[in-house]
């Protein structure tokens, strides 16, 4: 290698690294910025207007291929399966097509939902099957086995012709053959639906706010208790990656309406400051991430008279080597909030 670009690389990486610092310097010792090419790997979403829809194309018949070979062992030859999912094909009509809402769907006698019955983008087929299928091997299909795949499905949905070949360039009119592309509505709210008599005004509205917005929000609404456990205990479903768990649904709620001031803080009211405050990036309940888990902070501090003055003092002042070598930088949040925390972890931190 000749030397000028010996010298090139060299400050070249002497800056990479700079920046680097000036970046990682926010939190010491944790991490390091993504790359560009890390980020571009994660970056791979399609938007329904097609925004981040790699150009290409492939065939009905080089989808069948694919199906045959790939997906057809779990969705069926025809995408009928019912066995390890919801069959992806059937149910809709060549009417849908036309009319781009599908019939069956408020046909309480027709047995189950496909996917074709229900995508209303076929961006999100796309996407969906570009990130995630085949089940035991994600992101192995190359972009024209995407696109040929997708408009197999749609071949097989009687949405497409046997002839045809799906691209960039023809997608946002397949986009006007999908049979649900109308049949998404947000003018009902979430919980209870309209065919159980719920509103027909959304739960969430309003713009949004990116400076000088409002006041604190306020909690207005909650899952009631009978719907709680309505799909099996939570907490057992969520894969254990990340500080995201599922809730215990077993348990009672603990999200009511915050206690008033007297009361001791509601568990829900500490856990929800502690992930306004940004706490559980570092900290969960039950599990360590960067820091020890709540529970073993309470269990540890559990003997002491003092235990919510002092584990307020201690997240305010950060700490360091009372749990190992990652230090905890001192937090800012408003002492009230912090009292808070720190109140709630005194007395065991429950969930
Ligand atoms: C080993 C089994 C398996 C194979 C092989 C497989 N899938 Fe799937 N597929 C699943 C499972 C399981 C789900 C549901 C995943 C979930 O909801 O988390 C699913 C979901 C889907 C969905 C979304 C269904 C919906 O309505 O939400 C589509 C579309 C799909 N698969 C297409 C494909 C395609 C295309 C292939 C082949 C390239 C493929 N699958 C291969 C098991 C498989
Ligand atoms: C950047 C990661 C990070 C963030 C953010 C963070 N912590 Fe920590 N926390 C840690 C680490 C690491 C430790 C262990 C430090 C040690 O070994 O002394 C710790 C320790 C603690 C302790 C135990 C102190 C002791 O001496 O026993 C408490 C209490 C605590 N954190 C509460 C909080 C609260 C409340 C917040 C949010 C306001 C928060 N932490 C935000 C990483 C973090």
């Amino acid at each position: 290698m000749c030397s000028w670009r010996e010298s090139l690389l060299a400050v070249g990486a002497l800056l990479l690294s700079a920046a680097a610092l000036a970046q990682s310097a926010a939190l010491p010792g944790i991490g390091r910025p993504a790359t560009p090419r890390e980020i571009a790997a994660w970056d791979i979403d399609v938007r329904p207007d097609f925004k981040g829809l790699p150009p290409g194309s492939g065939s009905v018949a080089r989808g069948q291929e694919v199906w045959e070979a790939q997906c057809a062992s779990c969705h069926g030859v025809f995408g009928e399966s019912g066995e390890v999912f919801n069959p992806v094909v059937g149910g809709t009509t060549r009417a849908d097509v036309e009319r781009g809402r599908v019939a069956r769907l408020t046909d309480a006698g027709y047995p189950g939902r496909t996917t074709l019955m229900k995508a209303s983008q076929v961006s999100t087929l796309w996407d969906y099957i570009n990130r995630a299928m085949p089940w035991t091997a994600p992101k192995s299909l190359s972009v024209e086995e995407v696109y040929a795949v997708t408009a197999y499905v749609l071949n097989l949905g009687g949405v497409l012709p046997d002839d045809f070949v799906l691209s960039d360039r023809n997608i946002a009119d397949v986009q006007r053959r999908l049979p649900n592309r109308d049949g998404m509505t947000q003018r009902h709210a979430l919980w209870p639906g309209r065919e159980f008599g719920g509103s027909a005004r959304p739960d969430v509205q309003g713009s949004a706010c990116m400076r000088d917005c409002g006041g604190e929000p306020k909690l207005a609404s909650f899952l009631p208790d009978f719907a709680r456990d309505a799909h099996g205990n939570l907490a057992d479903q969520n894969r254990e990656v990340g500080a995201q768990r599922g809730a215990d649904t077993r348990r009672a709620a603990a999200n009511q309406p915050v206690a008033a001031a007297t009361s001791p803080p509601a568990p829900a009211n500490a856990a929800a400051l502690a992930q306004k405050h940004g706490c559980t990036a570092c900290h969960a309940i039950d599990s360590r991430i960067l820091g020890p888990s709540f529970r073993e902070i309470a269990a540890r501090h559990a003997g002491r008279d003092d235990a919510s003055t002092w584990l307020a003092g201690r997240i305010k002042a950060g700490s360091s080597g009372a749990w190992g070598t990652i230090p905890m930088p001192p937090q800012s949040a408003p002492d009230a909030d912090l009292r808070s925390i720190a109140d709630w972890l005194a007395r065991g931190a429950a969930p």
